[in-house]
């Protein structure tokens, strides 16, 4: 086999390194533009599970990478001249010269053939190396190979909003630290951390306005060296900034939809990059590069398309988790002012959680110490702004109690609407929905919520949605909420919602979204202007004129006065979800030219309207909230500088919580899932407008739910699918914290001592497993941070 390598970045050379290993037969050559010690850049960093990977793949550049290691163990975040520091967070970091270094070094000892000062032309790659069985392109983030053949690659690249510069110093430092400053234009971030004695990376951060103001755009490199030594002379500690192609940039975001073409396949960089703050673009190059070895070793010979399909099945999830992860890392740094009114604790914890793989659980294995730190903040800060005194009980930030208006749940765990479409045709419940929803109340959760329940037999999604518009709805609802409230502490919202042009479906467990299949059954559609929801399938719903919009108007009061007599706690309006509201909230399904359509003012209108009618009749003493998407997953949809207008014009109308949802407007929306996918949203809502928010999505454990309300990111948490299958989540996760200030039912007592027990047990052991799990700077014979120090 003729492999030809176009870059020689970590990504290529290892991959030639670990190929030519495997099959020292085969000829494989790389081609560099740059020449062998000319390479941009200060350091890299790995973090401990990546250093396992390279150990076991080729222990002699592990060794020589290993001894060039600086290595740490804390995470500082500095904001305005305080400091919080976190421990156990196991990273390397070492200079990329080094590490390129090693690795030509040891393709030199494997026989890869390295040809330097080569810049390939991706038009005559055919003619150069038409004799080549794979062509691997490893050309880095400005791929011109990717780029030549975006055709068949089809990137798709979005340009990030911050601008960022990578400098030197040869300041020494023991940390990773994050240095937070505010100045007269806007805050700026700089992330430093040492790679060899004596040297270490200084990568500065800001958005695109403070940039401009510091007059950065005119600034070449040596001014602007100048400029950011003034502003960080402090942390600088008198050491000077190091230049290395240190222009001001911004992040490309890159993902290819297809990773080969021919005999050619995309590696590194070129085909997937994730923003330098999680730290992972070379570990991202060199953990594929491990694979598509491995691929093309066993399969090339036969079949190169087999194998570079193998390589794309094993890596594309990962890349995706990865990137998403840099995603959301990226995002938060692009609104860092956000948080930057919080207390050094809890901005510290923002810092540490803003990807979302690590949370509270995590922090306690890394440093329970760091984890006592900030929920003493919490508490003190919880006592400060509502009088709830934690400070002693300690129960984490799940087990405290919130209050709206009159109602106060005894803690933030939500159990989500959904719909159990187990209502007989008339809309009434049966003892399905006596027991879904009285055992979630014996489950903990401080308030539970109804499924969307219609205010008229024509608001229903489905022939089993739960009705009340009759005097036995009421009684049926009654019956649940007096249990629920003679027998847990729990607080019962009635969540009112009208189907719109997603009505007249099948069950949830049948065709969704479909129209019933008996034609006769079906009912007439309404919605904010007439576009079906599934083209060609689904009904066109007629656009609402101004009685029917009464007639619906009156049906909500109706019904939300019902739910008052019923004895509910909490009311909300649906809103979401492309539901008869929601369809006259987005741009997608109103096209409406009315005083109901077009500008977001007009758009609100009508939900408006019907929020301040449901108002008007619900006792004040009693909370409200609307329920959002707040994105539709769509280009064209409601952006998010819409959903604080609504957020603010809900507040004026009374509205005290935003129940943030996302998508479900139209068929065609392309989600981002992935663990909290949606928190995002909540966190945007409760930082800018500054209003009470529930978040939602993906989120399955208790360690997320503590993370959420810890960073400000939401004030209650909601699960959906997880209540499904586990009924119990929140006594359980009080029983693993040792929460000891929850209401158990008296019936249930002794079972509670168990749990209590099981749980403290299984939570240490975990602990114990997970500490032990961590790979130690000792099991690599790193030199410690303290041996950096002492080399300089
Ligand atoms: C500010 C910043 C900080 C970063 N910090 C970190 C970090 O801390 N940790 C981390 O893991 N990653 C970090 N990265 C990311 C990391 O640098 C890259 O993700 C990684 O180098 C990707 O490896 P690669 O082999 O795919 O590409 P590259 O390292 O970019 O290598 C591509 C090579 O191809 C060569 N080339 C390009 N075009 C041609 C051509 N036509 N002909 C011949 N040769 C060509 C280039 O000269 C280059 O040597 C950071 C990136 C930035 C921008
Ligand atoms: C079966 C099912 C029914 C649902 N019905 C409703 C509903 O009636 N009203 C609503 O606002 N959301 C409804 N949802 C959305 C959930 O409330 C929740 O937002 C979503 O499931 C994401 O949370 P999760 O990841 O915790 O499940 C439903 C979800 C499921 C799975």
């Amino acid at each position: 086999m003729r492999i030809t390598v176009i870059g020689g970045g970590p990504g290529g050379l290892y991959f030639a390194l670990l190929t030519k290993k495997r099959r020292p037969d085969w000829s494989i050559d790389i081609y560099e533009q740059n020449r062998a010690d000319d390479t941009f850049g200060f350091g890299v960093v790995f973090s401990d599970e990546t250093l396992h990977e390279f150990l076991s793949r080729d222990r002699i550049s592990f060794d020589r990478i290993r001894s060039q290691f600086a290595y740490w163990d804390d995470v500082a975040i500095h904001k305005q001249g305080t400091e919080m520091r976190c421990g156990g967070n196991g990273f390397a970091g070492i200079s990329r010269m080094k590490l390129l270094n090693i690795l030509q070094q040891r393709c030199r000892e494997e026989g890869v053939g390295l040809h330097f000062s080569e810049p390939v032309d991706p038009a005559k790659l055919e003619a150069r190396f038409g004799a080549s069985d794979i062509i691997v392109a490893a050309d880095g983030v400005n791929s011109r190979i990717r780029e030549h053949f975006k055709a068949e690659f089809e990137p798709e690249l979005s340009i990030k909003a911050n601008c960022f510069c990578w400098m030197g110093s040869t300041r020494p430092m023991d940390e990773f630290n994050y240095f937070f400053k505010e100045t007269e234009h806007g805050i700026i971030c700089a992330h430093c951390y040492q790679y060899e004695p004596g040297r270490s990376t200084w990568v500065f951060e800001m958005d695109e306005a403070c940039w401009e103001s510091h007059g950065f755009r005119e600034t070449d490199e040596e001014d602007s060296r100048a400029r950011l030594e003034a502003l960080y002379a402090e942390e600088l500690r008198g050491h000077p900034l190091l230049l290395n192609r240190s222009h001001w940039r911004r992040f490309p975001r890159i993902f290819c939809r297809n990773w080969s073409h021919g005999n050619m396949v995309l590696l590194g960089d070129a085909k997937a990059s994730a923003h330098f703050s999680i730290g992972s673009g070379t570990k991202l190059a060199m953990e594929c590069a491990i694979s598509l070895s491995d691929a093309v070793v066993e399969k090339a010979e036969r079949d190169v398309k087999a194998a570079f399909a193998a390589y794309d099945a094993e890596r594309r999830t990962p890349c995706q988790v990865i990137q998403h992860n840099a995603d959301v890392s990226l995002a938060w740094f692009e609104h860092m002012n956000r948080s930057w009114d919080m207390d050094p604790e809890q901005f510290s914890m923002v810092v540490m959680c803003r990807a979302k793989s690590i949370t509270y659980d995590n922090l306690v294995v890394r440093d329970p110490s760091y984890v006592e730190k900030v929920d003493t903040a919490y508490y003190e800060r919880l006592f400060r702004e509502t009088g709830y005194d934690y400070r002693d009980s300690r129960p984490t930030p799940m087990f405290t109690r919130f209050k709206l208006r009159g109602m106060e749940i005894e803690n933030r765990v939500v159990m989500s609407p959904m719909a159990q479409y187990s209502a007989d045709d008339g809309g009434n419940l049966t003892d399905w929905h006596f027991v879904h929803y009285t055992s979630h109340a014996l489950g903990g959760a401080g308030l539970v919520f109804t499924e969307m329940t219609c205010p008229s037999p024509d608001a229903r999604i489905t022939w089993g949605c739960t009705g009340l518009w009759t005097d036995a709805h009421e009684a049926q609802w009654k019956h649940i909420v007096d249990f629920v409230h003679e027998h847990s502490q729990a607080k019962m919202c009635m969540q009112l919602g009208h189907a719109g042009r997603k009505g007249s479906t099948q069950l949830g467990w049948e065709k969704a979204d479909w129209p019933i299949e008996e034609k006769a059954r079906n009912w007439p559609l309404h919605s904010a202007s007439p576009i079906p929801y599934l083209e060609g399938v689904s009904a066109t719903p007629r656009e609402i004129d101004r009685a029917g919009m009464e007639r619906i108007e009156q049906d909500f009061v109706q019904a939300v006065e019902r739910a008052e007599r019923a004895g509910f706690d909490m009311c909300e309006l649906h809103c979401a979800h492309g539901y008869l509201m929601a369809s006259f909230l987005s741009p997608l399904t109103n096209e409406r030219t009315d005083e109901y359509g077009g500008s977001i003012e007009n758009r609100l209108r009508y939900p408006l309207e019907v929020f301040r009618a449901m108002r008007a009749v619900w006792p004040a003493r009693k909370p409200m909230s609307v329920r959002i998407s707040a994105t539709d997953w769509k280009d064209g949809g409601i952006s998010e500088a819409e959903t604080f207008a609504i957020a603010e014009a809900l507040a004026e109308a009374g509205c005290d919580l935003i129940d943030v949802s996302a998508g479900q407007t139209v068929a065609d929306q392309k989600p981002v899932y992935g663990r909290m996918f949606q928190v995002q949203f909540a966190e945007a809502i409760r930082n800018v407008p500054k209003m009470a928010v529930m978040a939602v999505g993906a989120i399955t454990e208790p360690g997320q739910v503590n993370t959420i309300l810890h960073t400000r990111r939401a004030d209650l948490v909601a699960l959906g699918r997880p209540h499904m299958w586990n009924p119990y989540f929140t006594h359980q996760a009080a029983a693993w914290y040792d929460a000891r200030n929850q209401h158990w039912p008296k019936q249930y007592l002794s079972g509670r001592d168990q749990a209590y027990r099981e749980f403290q047990k299984r939570r240490e052991q975990e602990i114990e497993l997970r500490r032990k799990a961590r790979p130690r700077p000792s099991e690599f014979d790193l030199p410690s941070p303290n041996h950096a120090r002492a080399a300089e």
